[in-house]
C-alpha cells in the first residue's frame, strides 16, 4: 500500500519504520526541515530501541520523507500522527491537528482514488467527527464518497514501540464505513492481533482510558504502598499475591516515585476536562493524579527524616528519564523531586546515562555528573529515580559517599541498606 505519515514525532516516526518493515512504500511528512535531514541521514532524531536500525534498512528504500503535502493526493491511507500537546487548563491542544487537517483537505485531488484519512494521534471524543473530518472536507474538493475516516489508537510504549507496534495486544478502528475499516486494517496485514472495530468515538475514548486506568493501577500501588510502609509490609510481595489473580494480573503495579511521561499526566488532565464540561465531578481520575503529584515529594520527606535540615546538603540523583531506555524527561517525576531539594537549599548532583542534555536545557542550575562514581562521590544521600539496568548492579559504588543513605524511588536494587519510597 501506499502510505503517508503526517507528523515525524515519536509515534509518527515509530509506525513509518515499521509499515515500511511490513513491505509498504511509506512517505513521512514534517514540516521540521532539520529532523527531516537526520531520518534521510538513516538515523533517529528520538533514542528508542531499534529504530536506528529499522530506519537505515528501509530510508531511501520503502521509506522516504517529504516536506510538503503533494504526495498525499496518490495515498491509500494516510495516518495523522500529530501531537495534541496538553493546553494550560489541561485541555488537548488540538491546533496543531487542525492545520494538518486543513494541508491534508487542500492536498486531496479531485480524482475517483478512494482514501481513508487515519487518525492516530490522541484526540478527545468527537474530535475526528467534529473538526478533523470537517476541516478536511471544507479544503477539499475531493468528493467526500471517496473519502474514508478512521480513528486508529496507537499503545505504543517509549523504548518498547517497535516491539508494540509488532506485537499489539489488539489493533482498535473506530470506523463510520466497511471500506474505510477494510483498508485501515490492510495496512496491518502481517501482524497478527485480534482486531476491535467500534465508531469512532469509542475509539477515541478507547485511547484516553487504557491510560487512566493503567495509570489508576499505579496510584493504587502507590497509596497501598505508603500504607504498608508504615506497617513493615512490603507492598511488591502484597502486590504480587494480589496480581496472581487473573482477573487483577501482575502489570502496572509496581509501586515507587509514580508516573511520568508524555501521556499518562497529559491524558488524564485532558480526562477530567472532559468530564467536567459535562458537568461531572471525576473524583477517581483526580486522586489518580493527585497521589501521582505528591508521590515524589515523599521522597523529601524520607530525606528529611534521615539526614535532617538539607539545606547544604549534597543529594544524588540517579536517574532523570521517566523511565528506563529513553531520554525522554516530560513529566519525569525527578522535575519535582528536584525542584523540592532546591528549594529547601540542597545541593543536587544528578546523573542519568541518556538524559542529561534534556535536563541540563529544564534545569541548568544543577551539577551534572558525568558518570556514577563523581554524582555519589561525598554525597550526603542519593535517590534512584530510574530504572536503569546499570543502577541494578549498584553495590561498592555507594561506600564513596559521605554517609550511605540510598532511597529508591524504583525497586532496583538487591542491597540490604536501601530504603524504598514505599516498601
Ligand atoms: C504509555 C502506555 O503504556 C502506552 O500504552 C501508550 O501508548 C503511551 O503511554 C501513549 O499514550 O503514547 P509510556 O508513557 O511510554 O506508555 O510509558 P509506560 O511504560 O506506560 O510508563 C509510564 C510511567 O509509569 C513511567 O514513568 C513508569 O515508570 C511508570 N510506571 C509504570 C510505574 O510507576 N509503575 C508501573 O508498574 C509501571
Amino acid at each position: 500500500m501506499k502510505i503517508i505519515i503526517v507528523g515525524a514525532g515519536y509515534v509518527g516516526l515509530v509506525s513509518s519504520a515499521c509499515f515500511a518493515e511490513l513491505g509498504h512504500s511509506v512517505d513521512i511528512i514534517d514540516v521540521d526541515e532539520d529532523k527531516i535531514k537526520i531520518i534521510n541521514s538513516g538515523k533517529s532524531p528520538i533514542f528508542e530501541k531499534d529504530l536506528d536500525e529499522l530506519l537505515a534498512k528501509h530510508i531511501h528504500k520503502n521509506l522516504n520523507t517529504i516536506t510538503n503535502y503533494e504526495k498525499i493526493a496518490y495515498a491509500d491511507i494516510i495516518f495523522v500522527c500529530i501531537g495534541t500537546p496538553p493546553c494550560h487548563d489541561g485541555k488537548a491542544d488540538l491546533s496543531m491537528i487542525e492545520n494538518a487537517s486543513k494541508s491534508i483537505g487542500k492536498a486531496l485531488h479531485n480524482n475517483n482514488k478512494y482514501q481513508v484519512i487515519a487518525i492516530k494521534s490522541t484526540v478527545p471524543p468527537g474530535s475526528t467527527e467534529n473538526l478533523i473530518t470537517q476541516k478536511v472536507l471544507e479544503c477539499s474538493v475531493k468528493n467526500p464518497i471517496n473519502i474514508g475516516f478512521v480513528m486508529n489508537p496507537e499503545f505504543l510504549r517509549e523504548g518498547m514501540a517497535i516491539t508494540d507496534f509488532i506485537n499489539p495486544d489488539r489493533i482498535v478502528i473506530g470506523c463510520q464505513d466497511e471500506k474505510a475499516a477494510y483498508v485501515a486494517e490492510s495496512a496491518y496485514q502481517g501482524i497478527d492481533a485480534p482486531i476491535f472495530r467500534t465508531n469512532i468515538r469509542t475509539a477515541e475514548m478507547i485511547k484516553y482510558v487504557s491510560n487512566a486506568f493503567l495509570a489508576t493501577k499505579i496510584s493504587f500501588s502507590n497509596e497501598i504502598g505508603n500504607i504498608c510502609k508504615k506497617m513493615n509490609i512490603d507492598v511488591y510481595d502484597v502486590m504480587q499475591g494480589v496480581g496472581m489473580d487473573h482477573r487483577i494480573g501482575m502489570q502496572f503495579l509496581n509501586a515507587g516515585a509514580g508516573f511520568g511521561g508524555s501521556c499518562f499526566p497529559k491524558d488524564i488532565a485532558a480526562l477530567i476536562c472532559l468530564a467536567e464540561d459535562l458537568y461531572e465531578n471525576p473524583i477517581l481520575l483526580k486522586s489518580v493524579s493527585m497521589v501521582n503529584k505528591q508521590q515524589p515529594l515523599r521522597i523529601v520527606e524520607l530525606l528529611e527524616k534521615r539526614i535532617g535540615d538539607l539545606q547544604g546538603k549534597r543529594i544524588s540523583i540517579l536517574g532523570l528519564a521517566f523511565k528506563a531506555n529513553t531520554d525522554d524527561i516530560r513529566e519525569s517525576q525527578s522535575i519535582p523531586l528536584i525542584f523540592d531539594l532546591m528549594r529547601k537549599g540542597a545541593d543536587v548532583v544528578a546523573y542519568d546515562p541518556k538524559a542529561m542534555d534534556m535536563m541540563r536545557n529544564l534545569i541548568p542550575s544543577i551539577q551534572y555528573c558525568e558518570n556514577l562514581e563523581e554524582a555519589l562521590e561525598m554525597s550526603d544521600a542519593c535517590v534512584i529515580m530510574t530504572e536503569w539496568d546499570e543502577f541494578k548492579q549498584l553495590n561498592k559504588e555507594f561506600d564513596v559517599m559521605k554517609s550511605k543513605v540510598i532511597i529508591e524511588g524504583r525497586k532496583i536494587l538487591s542491597i540490604d541498606d536501601a530504603e524504598g519510597i514505599c516498601w
